[in-house]
């Protein structure tokens, strides 16, 4: 049986929490898009681990696998491995040989595109760890792929082939010279430095054992009747086809993913359950509109976006919340819960429950708002428009529910459900209803203990 878990929002709705939540009963768990952009954090036992790559579930002793839908950045993988290993664990972690590469020059040109495009307003915001122009390569047929890493031949071919044309990029697009430049190292550009650094990452693979052929594998697995969890990384709102283009990653997080991205058909994946993260209100990093958003955010927040008032309370919960990316650090933006996004959301992916975190961050508000519905040229709507710039123009139209009080959140996570505050459940039971999908969990609480479970998804 299969699992999969997917963001609903903009991609910090505290999936990894989730994951480890209910991938404790998987055997597998398989990351199938994205990359080191993937900010995670996993509480246990009083431990924090950050994450951006490793999935979530190696933390726990999981077969962890890097699907081919995946960009792999070696040197990431690696630090992670060995920060673990030193930290006591011993991750086992598979990565599919079709997974693409991500190669130094495509951070370089991830920094360099992002500043060009911020002149036009048009900067995504990216995390700077070239996820986009390694997709770009995939996409382009010139990427690098883990399989090629580990056959000398392959590699040198495609270096030879791809690299010169990252130099021309770099030198007579954006007119920089790679030899005498402060900020570009020459060696990210330099095929025999990218040869040798990256014929020793597939020499590790290899010695390690972590390549597969990911949907063979993960077949094989099933077949032994193994649970698999497939773990979406990112969120719908920034799904290259189904996000705010163009303030997206480039992967499919939606549901689809995780069959693209692991090798396995959609029939298996929608043989299973589809987990929709919801996170109690909203928040995100990075440029682009956000019609429920509070208080603005310098830098990120477009001209006229905001609510006038909002930045005390964007403040208080942004605090409560801890609302800082995990991979940069910067503040994030805090809006009220957007029912149109989850919408969306769960007709893209086609949830067949919930996992709504963070409603201990709103405790103790007099009260609650939801978007509801936009209006938009004078008419109503109840989902998102295809458009970013129409999305721009709707006007949230809000309902109120009244605040809930903070408690002891362990001993409701403990007592179950029906402990929940009153309120607290008035605004569940209104997500479920809209989303016509019920609420499996509820995240009151960052260690994975503080979870009211209410099914789970394997029985
Ligand atoms: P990229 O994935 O680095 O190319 O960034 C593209 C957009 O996706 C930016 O707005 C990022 O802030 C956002 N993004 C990428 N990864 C994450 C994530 O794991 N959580 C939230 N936002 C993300």
């Amino acid at each position: 049986m299969t699992v999969t878990i997917v963001g609903s929002q903009l991609g910090d709705e505290g999936k990894g929490g989730v994951v480890d939540l209910f991938g404790d009963a998987a055997d597998v768990v398989a990351r199938y898009q994205g990359g080191d952009n993937a900010g995670h954090t996993v509480v246990q036992g009083g431990e924090e681990y950050k994450l951006s790559l490793v999935p979530s579930g190696a933390v726990r002793g999981k077969v962890g696998v890097l699907g081919n839908g995946c960009v792999v950045n070696p040197r990431t993988l690696f630090e992670e491995l060995d920060t673990l290993r030193e930290r006591g664990l011993d991750p086992d972690v598979r990565v599919a040989e079709r997974a693409h590469v991500i190669l130094p020059y495509h951070r370089v040109l991830d920094q360099l595109e992002e500043d060009v495009k911020s002149d036009d307003d048009l900067a995504a915001g990216t995390t700077g760890r070239g996820i986009g122009p390694t997709y770009e390569d995939k996409a382009g047929r010139r990427g690098v792929r883990v399989g090629d890493l580990l056959d000398a031949e392959t590699l040198r071919d495609r270096l030879e082939y791809v690299v010169p044309q990252k130099r021309a990029l770099l030198e007579e697009v954006y007119d920089i010279p790679i030899e005498d430049h402060d900020e570009v190292d020459p060696d990210a550009f330099d095929i025999e430095v990218l040869y040798d650094q990256y014929r020793e990452f597939g020499r590790r693979l290899e010695a390690e054992d972590m390549t597969v052929n990911c949907g063979a594998f993960l077949a094989d697995r099933l077949e032994a009747d193994e649970r698999l969890m497939f773990e979406g990384a990112q969120g719908t709102a920034i799904d290259i086809d189904h996000g705010v283009y163009p303030y997206v990653t480039s992967s499919n997080p939606t549901a689809g993913g995780a069959a693209v991205g692991t090798g396995l058909g959609p029939s298996v994946v929608g043989d299973g359950e589809v987990i929709g993260i919801v996170k109690a209100y909203l928040s995100r990093v990075g440029t682009g509109p956000l019609p429920t958003e509070l208080g603005a955010v310098d830098g990120q927040t477009p001209e006229d976006g905001g609510r006038p008032g909002g930045a005390d309370l964007a403040e208080y919960i942004r605090d409560e919340g801890g609302e800082y990316g995990t991979v940069t650090g910067r503040p994030r933006r805090v809006g009220w819960l957007d029912i149109p996004m989850l919408r969306h959301a769960a007709r893209t992916s086609g949830f067949t429950g919930l996992a709504v975190n963070h409603v201990d961050v709103l405790a103790g508000l007099d009260e609650v708002k939801v978007g509801h519905s936009y209006t938009l040229d004078g008419e109503k709507l109840l989902t998102m428009p295809p458009t970013t710039e129409r999305w721009a123009d709707c006007e949230a139209n809000f309902r109120t529910f009244e605040g809930w009080p903070d408690v002891d959140w362990e001993t409701v996570a403990e007592e179950g459900y029906d402990a929940v505050p009153e309120n607290a459940r008035a605004y569940l039971e209104y997500i479920e209803a809209e989303l016509d999908t019920p609420v499996y969990a509820v995240g009151v609480g960052p260690d994975r203990s503080a979870t009211v479970v209410r099914e789970s998804p394997w029985e």
